[in-house]
């Protein structure tokens, strides 16, 4: 009750503000006492964010420095290719990671007799070792398709410290970026050899056809081998070359026997159906996956410097590079390979020939190319053929 209405105010409009005016006073100091004590209680329950302690910060940091090493070793695998370099930076990664003093990479069970990584292949269950005299050991196993593929041992941290549970996990982590990349290499390599078993099934399908100028594939393929070691070629592109040199004349395969093992000189209409070979030949490749980019190489080997070739009268560097090293290897076997209807020239004769043939016939840089390569070529074709001059 208000104080006006304790005094027995009388009920005059006035008084009726007075009171009105009062109880909304009151209300006000009311809620003022509410707030506040709200406000003193919520600042109690309340604690204040206590701050994240050095060690934990400390931590964190390093957790996030060994993930992204980590990471950094995972992205260095996509470009190693042999087993060497895997292992190394493996090795290099665990002990910089782990703080360890060294680090062990297995990558077949042939790499070691010592029972403890035996049994870490057979079982694939980790090891983790602390010894009181600080000689520790943590390893594991890496896990591919089929079983324990590999195994990586780490022994002593730098500071003597015992292994964790958390090295464990992180040594676990880097076992398997290395046993996606093994699979991948396995499973490359597999492809690989699928890929040349074909290689040897369609150049050995060449050669029985064409019996008459029995080896000339695997003559056609050494010496191209030898100019392109004279160029400037990565070794991607010349195992494209030597690809090429064995399968140029696949498509003389679609070459009737009666043109192909002709003993005499072809008439031009059978010379028309020998050139025909190269398409085939372009037809045939480009169907086999992983041999599609030869395939271009294979259609284009009877190509001449100066355009006069076929099958489409490409000239200068407009024929694939690969083309013009198969072009002169090709040339350079057939001049010093006898035929039925002229004698074998020598490898010097040859060698004039080819040099004569120069910005016409052939292009200049693998003329160069062959003539560095000269005395590896002769050797070669004397080797192939004892009996040439
Ligand atoms: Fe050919
Ligand atoms: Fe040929």
């Amino acid at each position: 009750m208000s104080q006006r209405q304790s005094k027995g105010i009388g009920s005059s409009s006035a008084d009726r503000a007075a009171i009105v005016l009062d109880e909304a006073a009151e209300l006000a100091l009311h809620l003022q006492q509410t707030t506040q004590a709200l406000q003193s209680r919520t600042a109690i329950e309340t604690p204040m964010p206590a701050e994240i302690p050095e060690s934990v910060v400390r931590e964190a940091t390093a957790a996030a420095k060994r993930m992204a090493q980590v990471n950094a070793y995972s992205r260095a695998l996509f470009s190693l290719k042999d087993a060497h370099a895997i292992r190394v930076a493996t090795a290099e990664c665990v002990t910089s990671v782990l703080r360890t003093d060294i680090a062990h990479v297995f990558l077949a069970r042939a790499e070691t007799e010592e029972a403890t990584i035996l049994s870490v292949f057979e079982t694939g269950r980790p090891r983790m070792r602390n010894l009181l005299s600080h000689e520790n050991e943590l390893t594991v196993g890496v896990l591919g398709a089929h079983g324990t593929i590999a195994v990586i041992r780490t022994l002593n941290k730098s500071d003597w410290t015992d292994f964790s549970d958390e090295d464990l996990r992180i040594l676990e982590s880097i076992a398997t970026h290395l046993g996606l990349k093994l699979e991948n290499l396995r499973l490359e390599n597999e492809l690989k050899s699928q890929l040349q078993s074909s290689i040897q099934a369609l150049a050995q399908a060449i050669e029985m056809k064409d019996r008459y100028t029995g080896g000339h594939t695997k003559r056609v393929f050494a010496y191209a081998d030898a100019i392109a070691s004279q160029l400037p070629l990565t070794e991607e592109e010349r195992e494209r070359v030597r690809l090429a040199g064995l399968l140029h004349d696949i498509g003389k395969i679609g070459v009737p026997d009666r043109i192909l093992q002709k003993p005499s000189e072809l008439t031009a209409a059978e010379w028309t159906e020998m050139e025909r070979h190269t398409d085939w030949g372009y037809d045939i490749v480009s169907r086999v996956e992983g041999l599609e980019n030869i395939a271009e190489i294979l259609r284009f080997h009877h190509e001449r410097w100066d355009g006069n070739g076929y099958p489409t009268g490409l000239k200068g560097t407009e024929i694939p590079r690969a083309s013009r090293v198969i072009t002169i290897a090709d040339a350079f076997d057939a001049m010093v390979t006898e035929r039925p209807y002229r004698k074998a020239m020598s490898p010097e004769d040859a060698r004039i020939r080819i040099l004569s043939l120069a910005g016409t016939q052939f292009d200049p840089e693998m003329v160069q190319a062959f003539d560095a390569a000269f005395e590896k070529l002769a050797a070669l074709a004397r080797q192939a053929a004892p009996g040439i001059s």
